[in-house]
């Protein structure tokens, strides 16, 4: 009989240990586990705002996991049934009236995308505050940036899917937007449509998009993401680099090993967002029009306009802005100066590596000109989102034009107020 450790017993007699053994010489199944959890060394000093990196993980499982199930029942078809409502809609409805526990799939589904946009803004947010994205953090940061990208998209995809009236002229106004392109903006947006206007042809394509393309290219940079911040280490509240200063065993003296302490510790998190969004589920799923937009509870008709389009609140702030263009330059209609506006306001966090001159890193230890800026811009952020819910106005724009420029500015001065700022110098070792 072929030799294999799996007929030795270990001397305690326990078996485990060379089923261990086996798989290890295979697979390197407890290296993984050492270097990412138990032996992966986080600093000691995290604050409740590293729950969001864990959290949005647990939106993606949540995500992924309701999705299989909605897939089971819904049907990607635009066409008309015998009660005359498209087919894809009345697939949605029959998920929420008539599958087992369907409306509590669709509701994790809907409160989840939001949920996701939350998660991963207050991430972000934290680093801007921690100056997370500077050296030697700059991929991890640039992953992020692409799984951003990849999630507006992936939000985008699905939400045509329940082919309600904001579903279909949403997708119109947007998939619109690139017909203002010089020369090829026509070809384009029907090349992206797939017909002259959003239909069956779309609403397939979409769903290819949304169940698979853009989840698979969103694990791949999840993962990336997280192989580069492992690289690295992570970066803490103080901003300081822990693996400055080891101990003899060359572990980082201010650094715990994330598992048990930060699994225990991201648990705490777990719970407290589990209270909310199960509150939100249950008591709240339409999130007061905003998670789920009332037009939506209408089927989509080509021949009726709504009064007012508006997209998901997560894409308010993007839509001000191109919004906010209303000039046009060169000779080419405001619109494409718009559409450049709006991608620009989300490429620019690329930049941000190498935009921040700033000697330290956190917020903790910089002066007050860039405090003022991140918190004109989060102010201004909320007001573009605001505005980006609203019909427009002629205020409204004023408004949203100098918001924009407040945007623009946090980034764009950066190089300039990040140098000349006072600064505290930060300390060698992390602070409690
Ligand atoms: C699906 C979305 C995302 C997931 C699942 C995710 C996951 C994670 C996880 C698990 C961590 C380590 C824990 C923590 O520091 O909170 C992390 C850290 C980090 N993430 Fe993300 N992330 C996502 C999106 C983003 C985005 C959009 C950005 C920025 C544009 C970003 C930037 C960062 C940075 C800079 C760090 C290091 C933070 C530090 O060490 O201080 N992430 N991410």
């Amino acid at each position: 009989m072929a030799n294999t450790n799996f007929e030795k017993y270990k001397s305690d007699g326990s078996f485990g240990g060379n089923v261990l053994e086996w798989v290890d010489a295979r697979f390197p199944l407890t290296a993984s586990i050492k270097g990412h959890l138990t032996e992966y060394y986080a600093p000691k000093n995290f604050n409740f705002w590293y729950f969001f990196g864990s959290l949005a993980l647990l939106v993606l499982v949540i995500q992924i996991v309701t999705g299989i199930f909605l897939v089971m029942h819904y049907k990607p078809d635009a066409a008309l049934n015998a009660n005359g409502v498209p087919v894809a809609f009345a697939s949605v409805e029959y998920i929420m009236r008539d599958v087992p526990w369907g409306w509590l799939i669709r509701y994790m589904h809907s409160t989840g995308a939001s949920a996701f946009f939350i998660v991963v803004y207050l991430h972000m947010f934290r680093g801007l505050m921690y100056g997370s994205y500077r050296q030697p953090r700059e991929l991890t940061w640039l992953f992020g940036v692409g799984i951003f990208l990849c999630l507006m998209g992936e939000a985008f995809f699905g939400y045509l899917l329940p082919w309600g009236q904001m579903s279909f002229w949403g997708a119109q106004v947007i998939v619109n937007l690139f017909s203002a392109i010089p020369l090829i903006g026509e070809p384009l947006s029907i090349w992206l449509r797939g017909d002259f206007v959003i239909g069956d042809a779309t609403l397939n394509r979409f769903f290819s998009f949304h169940v698979i393309a853009f989840p698979l290219v969103l694990l791949g940079l999840i993962a990336a993401h997280i192989l580069a911040l492992h690289e690295t280490g992570s970066n803490n509240p103080d901003g300081v680099e822990i693996k400055a200063k080891k101990d003899e065993k060359g572990n980082p003296l201010d650094g715990i090993p994330f598992h048990p302490y930060y699994t225990v510790k991201d648990i705490v998190g777990v719970v407290v967002f589990l209270m909310v969004f199960s509150a939100i589920m249950f008591f709240a799923p339409e999130g007061g029009g905003y998670f789920l937009e009332r037009p939506n509870f209408y089927p989509a008709d080509p021949l009726k306009t709504p009064p007012h389009i508006a997209p998901v609140w997560y894409f308010t702030p993007f839509y001000s802005i191109l919004r906010a263009v209303v000039w046009p330059i060169f000779g080419i209609d405001a619109k494409f100066w718009g559409v450049v506006a709006m991608g620009a306001s989300v490429v620019i966090f690329a930049f941000l590596p190498w935009l921040d001159r700033s000697p330290v890193k956190s917020i903790r230890y910089r002066g007050p000109i860039y405090k003022t800026f991140l918190t004109l811009f989060v102010i201004s952020f909320f007001i573009l989102g605001y505005l980006g819910t609203q019909a427009p106005s002629y205020w409204g724009e004023k408004v949203s034009q100098l918001c924009s420029l407040i945007y623009f500015g946090f980034f764009l001065l950066m190089p300039w107020y990040s140098k000349v700022d006072k600064y505290r110098p930060a300390p060698d070792r992390v602070t409690g």
